[in-house]
This record gives C-alpha cells, sequence and structure tokens, in this order.
C-alpha cells in the first residue's frame, strides 16, 4: 500500500511579472498590498478551523521575509535548506534538507492529523522541484502585466496544465498602483488523487 505521503497534493503559489521574474535581491520586486493580502488569505484559509495549512519555502524566501513577518503566521513553516538551519527559537517552524525528506515527514508524522493544504511558496528550485513531483495538483499564479527587473524566476511551466477555477480566486483584472494583475490557475491533469 503507497503511505500517506504519496498523497499529499502540491498547490504551488506565485506572483510573477512579465518577463516571469519573482525576485530581486532577495526581496519581491513590487509592492502590491492586494496580492500580498491575497497570498496570506489562500495559504491561511482553512475550512477546519483545528486545522493549519503548511507552508513550505526555500532558505532564501525564509531569509527574505521580514522579522515581524517571521515565521508566517497561522500557518506551519517548514524551510528547506541543505546545511544545518537552527530555527528552534520560532515556534511551529521545521527545517528538512530535501522536498522529499519534507514531504515524506508530513504526511507520516505528528503533522498529518493538523494540517489541511500544503502551499509551496517558492523560491525557483522549489516551484521547479514540486513541478516534476507526482503530487503536483495545482499552481495559483498572479500574472503581473508589468516588466520589473527581477534576478530570480519562476521555472518554466509545463504545456499541459488546464486553467482551472477556484471559487476562492477573485475573477477579473485587478488593479493596484497602476499596475493590473490577474489571478490564474492551472491544474495538473496527471495529478492522481490516491
Ligand atoms: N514572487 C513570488 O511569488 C515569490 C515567492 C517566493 C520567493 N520570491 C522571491 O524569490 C527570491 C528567493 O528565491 P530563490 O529562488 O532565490 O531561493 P529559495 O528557493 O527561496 O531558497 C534557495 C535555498 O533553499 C534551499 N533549497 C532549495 N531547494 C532545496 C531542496 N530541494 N532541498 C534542500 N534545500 C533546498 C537551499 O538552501 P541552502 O543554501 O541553505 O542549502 C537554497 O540555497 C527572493 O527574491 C524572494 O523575494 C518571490
Amino acid at each position: 500500500m503507497k503511505n500517506k505521503a504519496m498523497v499529499i497534493k502540491l498547490n504551488l503559489i506565485a506572483a510573477a511579472c512579465e518577463n516571469m521574474g519573482i525576485g530581486k535581491g532577495n526581496n519581491l520586486p513590487w509592492r502590491l498590498r492586494t496580492e500580498l493580502d491575497y497570498f496570506t488569505r489562500m495559504t491561511s484559509a482553512t475550512v477546519d478551523k483545528n486545522k493549519k495549512n503548511i507552508v513550505i519555502m526555500g532558505r532564501r524566501t525564509w531569509d527574505s521575509l521580514p522579522n515581524k513577518f517571521k515565521p508566517l503566521s497561522d500557518r506551519i513553516n517548514c524551510v528547506l535548506s541543505r546545511s544545518d538551519l537552527d530555527l528552534k527559537k520560532y515556534q511551529d517552524v521545521h527545517t528538512f534538507k530535501s522536498l522529499e525528506q519534507c514531504l515524506e515527514k508530513i504526511g507520516n508524522s505528528e503533522f498529518r492529523d493538523r494540517f489541511e493544504t500544503v502551499w509551496i511558496i517558492g523560491g525557483t528550485n522549489v516551484y521547479k522541484e514540486s513541478m516534476e513531483s507526482e503530487q503536483f495538483y495545482r499552481l495559483y499564479l498572479t500574472k503581473i502585466f508589468k516588466h520589473f527587473d527581477c534576478d530570480t524566476f519562476f521555472p518554466k511551466i509545463p504545456d499541459n496544465l488546464i486553467e482551472v477555477r477556484d471559487p476562492a480566486v477573485p475573477e477579473g483584472t485587478q488593479k493596484e498602483k497602476d499596475v493590473e494583475f490577474v489571478y490564474h490557475v492551472y491544474e495538473n491533469p496527471n495529478f492522481k488523487a490516491l
């Protein structure tokens, strides 16, 4: 029988500008309050109020969070690093040496009964590995209709994804400070709930 870790659905969430840039100088290249609020709402919302969602991120994304937002509140934070990170001073923050190790742990340990949704929140390699995984379920991608100077980019998106609707996602063009953006949701047709 396949173990529970195999059925974890990976939901990716990212915002990218016209050149598919996602970051600059280990920060976001833009300041879009509405988009950040959307990120917080999507990654925090649970149906079961006794559960939290898991956010999985690379070490640089963790480093990029301002101290006052660290760890991301009301979510179980998982940070990937190949070195020995010590984040024990933070409550409910967990470190893993690989994505595989992380998924195995959250699917089989004490985590299993206390989380609802797994969100992959970047950066580049963590998105890439997640989209290559058979557990890749959805990509929530905000497309920003502007070019920003970036040094970090979203990886190549598989051609076969299908655009779907999620009632929690606002439709149509959003606008803030003259910057327009659209929330898209893409599903991996190869994902099989086992
Ligand atoms: N626009 C968006 O939606 C969005 C989302 C997230 C981040 N960002 C931006 O993107 C930038 C950060 O992303 P990034 O791609 O540079 O870095 P990142 O993926 O956040 O972090 C890279 C680090 O994570 C660790 N790591 C990555 N994959 C791993 C794996 N499979 N196993 C173990 N460790 C792994 C390694 O840490 P060690 O070096 O410690 O081994 C690696 O150096 C920032 O500018 C941030 O603001 C934007």
